[in-house]
């Protein structure tokens, strides 16, 4: 069915899997509301902030300081002040309080049979190693990331797999359907890139840090169905969820473990080919983030690859305003680390983990489109009317030991 290429997609063409939440009249028809709002305020009252701070705060900043803003805190500052951005943010923020609201509550009255479902799938939970004695660290408990209630490891009941599939059933509307029906967009991305940049490659085990429910790892493990993928998290519900989701969809290659990136010592030195993060880093914190890497680094094999697929990070280059733009989800949508990430060199990082600068890189990645929910046009094939995501990627591959002393 072709959609209308100013709408999103609707909420009947998300794709299903066995513990997938079933959705309602109703529940869908605010979804698709939901969908279309959250289109409307980024797309056509997104551009109205320009116009405000334009014409309106960013003169009275000048008449007041007699300079202009020297970075994105000041513009936010001035920004806060006016109305046109408080009505937008505010706006924005409901919409997401909203989605998470229907998720939640499509979810919780069908949690017994979403449990049920999940255990069955799960089978007798080979490929699922929960460890209760984790502590959630700080950066994840201590707000409801990006407005879920309960975060990723929140329960309603011991045992749940209710944040699972909330985050599942509503990415699709908070997306616009732009990572596909699975939501998994991204996941293939990732997979056709090392195809392509390294044709033939056959990684033995791959690591991907902070799975959620799988949208990314099991594109990777369905791309390379002979390597063993470690799927770790350190949040059970999503866990469970995602092991559940993976057997559903036929995917058995990939082990779900409950541990923390910080402390990888349960793998030996070298043990992965491809050590994969996924819209992950911003989640994490300023300690943690590169005790992350460097653990990454040091379970990355010879010749492995390490990739962070994640927004782009804010370059002198990057123009004040586009930052504090995209500095909104820090300070309205729960993700508290997101601004100080995304200032934070990675390149500096991955040379403290190992990585000399000769063996990192930079790439964008698009998400796959999925031409079921949006045809090829007839005259261009290909054409993914801009709607795919696309992220920008940090990475490096692991010199030889020789080559690192030889660089040092
Ligand atoms: C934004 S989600 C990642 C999305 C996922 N990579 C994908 O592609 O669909 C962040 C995930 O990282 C997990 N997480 C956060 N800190 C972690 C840590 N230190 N170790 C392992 N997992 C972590 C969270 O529980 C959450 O599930």
């Amino acid at each position: 069915m072709a959609i209308h290429d100013d709408i999103p997609p609707p909420y009947s063409m998300v794709g299903t899997h066995g513990v997938f939440p079933k959705a309602n009249h109703d529940e869908r028809a605010r979804f698709n509301f939901l969908a279309n709002l959250n289109k409307h305020v980024a797309g056509t009252l997104g551009p109205g902030n320009r116009l405000a701070w334009e014409k309106r705060a960013k003169p009275k900043f000048v008449a007041e300081r007699g300079r202009e803003p020297v970075d994105r805190f000041e513009i936010r500052k001035a920004m806060n002040a006016d109305p046109y951005h408080r009505f937008w943010s505010a706006l924005k923020r409901n919409n997401m309080e909203m989605r998470q609201q229907n998720g939640r509550s499509i979810v919780l009255r069908q949690l017994d049979d979403l449990d049920a479902r999940a255990r069955e799938a799960s089978g007798n939970g080979a490929g699922l190693e929960l460890d209760p004695s984790i502590t959630i660290p700080r950066y994840q408990k201590a707000v409801d990331i990006h407005c879920m209630p309960g975060s990723y490891h929140g329960e309603e009941r011991p045992g749940d797999v209710s944040a699972g599939a909330n985050y599942d059933c509503g990415i699709f509307v908070t997306t616009g359907g732009g990572m596909g029906a699975l939501s998994d967009g991204g996941g293939q991305a990732l997979a056709k890139w090392a195809r392509e940049t390294r044709p033939g490659w056959q990684p033995r085990r791959i690591l991907d840090i902070g799975v959620t429910v799988g949208h990314s790892a099991l594109p990777m493990a369905m791309a390379f169905p002979d390597a063993e993928v470690i799927a770790i998290d350190t949040a059970a519900p999503v866990l469970r969820y995602a092991h559940a989701r993976a057997r559903s969809l036929g995917v058995n290659n990939i082990r779900f473990i409950q541990a923390n990136a910080e402390d990888l010592s349960r793998f030996p030195d070298g043990h992965f080919d491809w050590v994969q993060t996924t819209m992950f880093l911003h989640e994490t914190s300023g300690i943690a983030l590169p005790q992350i890497i460097r653990e990454g680094a040091r379970v990355l094999a010879e010749e492995g690859l390490m990739f962070h697929l994640e927004q782009p990070q804010y370059t002198p280059e990057m123009p004040l305003f586009e930052q504090f733009m995209r500095d909104w989800d820090a300070f309205n949508n729960n993700e508290p680390f997101w601004s100080a990430m995304h200032a934070v060199d990675l390149h500096d990082i991955l040379a403290d983990a190992g990585f000399p600068a000769a063996s990192q890189f930079e790439a964008k990645v698009k998400a796959v489109v999925d031409e079921a929910i949006f045809p090829p046009s007839v005259e261009g094939e290909g054409e993914d009317f801009g709607r795919a995501a696309v992220w920008h990627a940090y990475g490096a591959w692991k010199p030889a030991a020789q080559a690192r002393e030889a660089a040092e």
